[in-house]
Order: structure tokens, then C-alpha cells, then sequence
């Protein structure tokens, strides 16, 4: 291994202050397993300079209290705690870049990921072989011990996707465990989405190609304590971070969301229309304002639980929400409206006007929402 990691003999004391390496932890509700992870990192990476950045995200089992005790005897650890903000990506994408070494690694608090290839990684990247290396499951040498079968098919069909629509070389693009050199990983940074859980395939796409990836196979251990976060919310965020990507980041993760509940909701108003005219046999005008309402209300519904679920409102800001929803969506569908008369006026084509028109209002409406419903505190 290259001597500038190894404090001693011919390197100053404070080469030691100094790390080569910054392990970044995610964690929410892992208060179990940050100790013992923090014991092995010790164990492991003995003779190098090393940090880490714990990114807890408030867990509610206090994970930030133990750290912070481990702050406390070792200053080689740190906590970073974010209150009001969830999301692996981000918490990780901060937590690098808080952090000062020439190398950062990312790996789970759960040990579900194989510290013993840290060295290893770490000399691939030193030695300029690689500008990323990859903790991966699916090459050779690969077993799985925390994987069942239903996660295990879902994991290879996203990663083939991932493979063919953003011609993602690598073969284990969904890993969570890694480490990349601290300049690209900077360089790259802000492109990276800091929803979902994918922060690894979206590096190795929004870098078209330019990142050197070596990959190291590592069994993937079951869990101890604790249960995993992720659910089915994940595959959304995963065809969300396709399109975005392939779509050159022109259309991000929430607009897609945005845009799906909006289609959603078209169909909503035309059920309660048809019921209010049918069933219940009300007048039309009557039925279509129906129709609206409980459209525009579901769909502030799913998009408080979908579209915006990092900054979910609750209480009375839930309220002040949904009426902000109803003003902002209101003047939205006078903008559709109005783009799709003059669409028609030059071009008497139903289609496109009416193309023109709900395009508008979705653009309309998502970027009011994010001001004026959802807006960040
Ligand atoms: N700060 C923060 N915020 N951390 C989070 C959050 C969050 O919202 N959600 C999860 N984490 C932390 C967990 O505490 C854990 O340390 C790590 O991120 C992974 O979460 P798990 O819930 O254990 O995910 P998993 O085991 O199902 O999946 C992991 O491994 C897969 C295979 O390598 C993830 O890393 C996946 O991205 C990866 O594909
Ligand atoms: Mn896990």
C-alpha cells in the first residue's frame, strides 16, 4: 500500500490529522449497529488514516446520541445530524462532502456490507487504477446472505434496465457500497439527485462514461438489528432517476412523480364526472366542478405521500396546504385554458391545443406547488 496512508516512520505527526479516507455512514434507526461498525472500521483500517461521517437523519431510536458519544472519545468519528430532511442519497451525498479526504467510501451502518474490502478499494484508487471502485455483488466470488428471493429478481431486473437505457457498464450499478476519488465525486456533485436510494447508478450515469470503475465482489450479509428502509416507494425512485437520466436531467424525479399523479387525477375527475352525471344524476356544470374538486384533492393527497414525501405536511399545515393546492391548481387551469385558445386559433388541431394546454398546467402547477404548497423551510 502506498506509504502517504500509513502514518509512522517518515511521515509527520500530523499526517495523521490529515485522513487519506472518509467513511460516510448513512443511518436511520441503527442504533445497534453503529458501535460495532464503528469497532470494525478500527479494526480494519488500522495503519491508515481514516474519518468517518456518520448522517443521521434524527432518527427517532436516537442513532446521533451514540455517535455523538463516539465523537466524543475518538475524533475520528462525526455526526452529522439533519433534522426535517430524509433520504439515503442526500444524507450520503453530504456527508462526502462534508467531509475532507482525497477518497470517500460510502457503506451501510447495518453491516450488511463487507468493511474487510476497504483496504483493498482504497489501494485500487491510490495506485490510480480506478477513479471509483465498486463493493459488487454479481461478479464472481459473489454469495448472498441478506438477499431473499423476491428482492434478489427485483434487484437484477432494475439493474439490467439500468444497464441498457443509461449504458451503465458496471455490473452491480444498484450497490450501496463504494468509494470514489473526492475531486470527480465534487466535480460531479451538483447533477446528483439527492431523492431515492440510487446514488451510485446516478453517479456512474451523470458521469457519462468518464469515471474509471473497478469493481471488488463482497458477500452481502443479513442484517442483525434493526429492519431495512427500504420499500416499494423505491422502485418509483428508480424509474424516476431512468427517465430523469435519460432525459438529460431536463425532467427531474419530482416533476415525473408530479406529472404521473396530475394523469392520475384526469382520471379521477372523469369517474367522479361520470357517477355525479349517472348515478347521482346532478346537472353538468355542477358534476364537472365535483369532478375538480375531488381530483384536486387526491391529487394534493398522492402528492403529499408520493411527490413530496421528504417534506410531507401534517396538521394544520396539511390545511393551509391543500387550499394553497386548490388556488395554485384554479389558476393553473386558467393558464391550460388559455394556451390551449391560442394553440387553436394558429393551429385548429384539438389535439395539440389540448396537448399544449395540459402541458402548461402541469408545468403551471408544479412550479407554483414548490413555491407556494410544498416549499422548503
Ligand atoms: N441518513 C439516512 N436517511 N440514512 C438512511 C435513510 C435515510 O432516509 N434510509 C436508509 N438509511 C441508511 C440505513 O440506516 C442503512 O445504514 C443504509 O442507509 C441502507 O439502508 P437499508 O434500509 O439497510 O437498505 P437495504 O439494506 O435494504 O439496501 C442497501 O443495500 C443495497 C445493496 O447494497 C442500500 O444500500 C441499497 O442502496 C443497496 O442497493
Ligand atoms: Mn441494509
Amino acid at each position: 500500500m502506498n506509504e502517504a496512508i500509513r502514518p509512522g516512520p517518515g511521515n509527520p505527526p500530523q499526517a495523521q490529522e490529515t485522513p487519506v479516507l472518509s467513511v460516510v455512514v448513512p443511518t436511520f434507526n441503527e442504533r445497534d449497529n453503529v458501535t460495532v461498525l464503528y469497532r470494525r472500521l478500527e479494526t480494519v483500517l488500522a495503519g491508515i488514516a481514516w474519518e468517518v461521517v456518520f448522517v443521521d437523519d434524527n432518527s427517532p431510536d436516537g442513532t446521533w446520541d451514540v455517535v455523538r458519544a463516539l465523537a466524543r472519545r475518538d475524533n475520528r468519528v462525526r455526526c452529522v445530524r439533519r433534522i426535517g430532511r430524509r433520504g439515503l442519497s442526500g444524507a450520503c451525498i453530504e456527508g462526502i462532502l462534508a467531509s475532507s479526504a482525497p477518497y470517500a467510501a460510502v457503506i451501510d451502518a447495518d453491516l450488511q456490507h463487507d468493511e474487510t474490502q476497504l483496504p483493498k478499494m482504497l489501494s485500487l484508487l491510490v495506485s490510480g487504477k480506478a477513479d471509483l471502485v465498486v463493493g459488487s455483488r454479481y461478479i464472481e466470488g459473489y454469495k448472498s446472505e441478506g438477499f431473499n428471493k423476491q428482492r434478489a429478481g427485483a434487484s437484477a431486473l432494475a439493474t439490467e434496465v439500468a444497464k441498457k437505457m443509461l449504458r451503465v457498464e458496471i455490473a452491480d450499478p444498484m450497490s450501496g457500497f463504494f468509494m470514489v476519488r473526492r475531486d470527480r465525486f465534487e466535480q460531479l456533485a451538483p447533477k446528483l439527485s439527492v431523492h431515492g436510494f440510487k446514488i451510485l447508478l446516478d453517479l456512474v450515469a451523470t458521469a457519462h462514461g468518464t469515471l474509471r470503475a473497478v469493481e471488488v465482489p463482497y458477500t452481502f450479509g443479513a442484517r442483525q438489528h434493526g429492519e431495512s428502509k427500504l420499500d416499494s416507494m423505491v422502485a418509483l425512485d428508480f424509474l424516476g432517476l431512468v427517465l430523469a437520466k435519460l432525459t438529460n436531467d431536463i425532467v427531474s424525479l419530482r416533476f415525473i412523480l408530479f406529472a404521473m399523479v396530475g394523469g392520475l387525477g384526469l382520471v379521477v375527475h372523469l369517474a367522479t364526472l361520470f357517477i355525479a352525471l349517472e348515478v347521482i344524476k346532478v346537472p353538468f356544470a355542477e358534476a364537472q366542478a365535483a369532478g375538480a374538486l375531488v381530483a384536486m384533492t387526491s391529487n394534493f393527497i398522492l402528492n403529499n405521500f408520493l411527490t413530496y414525501r421528504d417534506q410531507r405536511l401534517k396538521g394544520f399545515a396539511l390545511l393551509r396546504g391543500l387550499i394553497a393546492f386548490y388556488i395554485v391548481c384554479s389558476v393553473g387551469l386558467l393558464a391550460n385554458v388559455g394556451v390551449a385558445f391560442s394553440v387553436y386559433d394558429q393551429e385548429p388541431i384539438w389535439w395539440l391545443a389540448g396537448m399544449a394546454g395540459a402541458l402548461m398546467g402541469v408545468v403551471w402547477n408544479y412550479a407554483m406547488s414548490g413555491l407556494f404548497v410544498w416549499r422548503k423551510k
